[in-house]
């Protein structure tokens, strides 16, 4: 009997330990602890067992249930640990960068300044960043434009509190701070800090009270730029401007100079482009930037020796020239950070 429960151990022990599956698990099982599983057998022949010898033998039984029980575990522990590690897949190390995340693009904006920037460069001018709060006095006074002008009123937008303070913004005197309305500011702290000749370009964000919708948003960028030296005039002006956008629009972008008036330069521009090989515009003239000579009272502002050195300035928004470059026809899209968007300049 003995003999007979030793073996019935012996091979549940190989038989379990070959087992793979759950299905071949459940065969395994019933062979040997099913209604007609061979120790079930043995259990069964209890009553042909003589009462005396019946202790002794249900507690070995009971100690091959047992040992079997514990065939059982092993065997059902491993294959849960094997399917486990089949959903899950090969090991891996999680504190590496997904190999599914996608690289990001820059966003367009990004991007056409970049352009701009990268064109600018190639010809000499520095690319200079100031800052996006700006005092009255450098976005405005400066400029030529005094607290009654009528220029400022399209301007007149976010003031800080009067006790707001800002170490790396320095003021003229007791002036308010406020989110700057135009890149022109940089010229002026431009002009104070460095002495001509200077080619600088500063592109940057920009704030307005407008009403925001398909072509205003409060919150847009520009492209400031300033060229001062001996002996410049509009010649100048339009040759770099000409050279600028025909490498930013393409070859055949021809530009005009329609008269205007900004407080900062005498005689002041606004710059239409015609660049018929970009879609959508046809043969359409259309307004890209402002710009001029920079105005007496500018260079008197800021100490610029006007006997010797003359110049001019010029501002353009970038998310305008993005939307002709891209033909985006809603100023929006910029600022909602849908991936499906700022995908497609990837
Ligand atoms: N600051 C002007 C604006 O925000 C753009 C501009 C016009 C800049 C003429 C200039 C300039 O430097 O000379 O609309």
């Amino acid at each position: 009997m003995e003999d007979e429960l030793n073996n019935i151990v012996e091979s549940a022990k190989q038989k379990v330990a070959a087992v793979t599956s759950r299905a071949g698990f459940e065969t395994v099982k019933a062979e040997i602890t099913g209604p007609n599983g061979a120790l079930t057998k043995v259990m069964k022949n209890m009553g042909s067992i003589a009462k005396e010898d019946r202790p002794t033998f249900g507690k070995l039984i009971n100690q091959a249930k047992t040992t079997i029980q514990g065939f059982y575990d092993d065997a059902l522990g491993a294959i849960e640990q094997a399917e486990l590690a089949a959903r899950i897949g090969p090991a891996i190390d999680p504190s590496l960068p997904s190999p599914n995340d996608p690289l990001g693009s820059q966003h367009p904006l990004t991007k056409v300044r970049e352009e701009i920037c990268s064109i600018f460069k190639q010809i000499g001018f520095t690319v200079t960043e100031g800052t996006e709060v700006e005092t009255e006095y450098y976005c405005f006074d400066a400029l030529n434009t005094p607290a009654d002008h009528p220029a400022r009123d399209l301007q007149d937008t976010f003031y800080l509190p009067s006790d707001a303070q800002f170490g790396n913004v320095s003021k003229k005197a007791d002036e308010r701070y406020l989110l700057r309305t135009h890149t022109s500011s940089v010229q002026i702290r431009t002009m104070l800090k460095e002495k001509p000749p200077l080619r600088i370009i500063s592109p940057g964000r920009c704030f307005r009270r407008d009403t925001v919708d398909a072509t205003h948003s409060a919150n847009f960028h520009q492209i400031e730029g300033l060229y001062i030296d001996e002996d410049v005039t509009v010649r100048d002006l339009k040759a770099v401007l000409d050279y600028f956008f025909e490498r930013l629009l393409g070859k055949g972008t021809t530009t005009r100079f329609r008269p205007h008036f900004f407080p900062y330069t005498e005689p002041s521009f606004e710059v239409d482009f015609s660049s018929s090989h970009l879609a959508k515009l046809g043969s359409d003239w259309v307004e890209i930037a402002g710009c001029g000579m920079v105005e007496p009272a500018v260079l008197e502002s800021v100490g610029v020796d006007q006997e010797k050195h003359s110049g001019f300035a010029f501002g353009m928004g970038i998310e305008r020239i993005a939307m002709i470059l891209y033909g985006i026809d809603d100023i929006r899209y910029f600022y909602q950070n849908d991936a499906r968007f700022l995908s497609q300049f990837a």
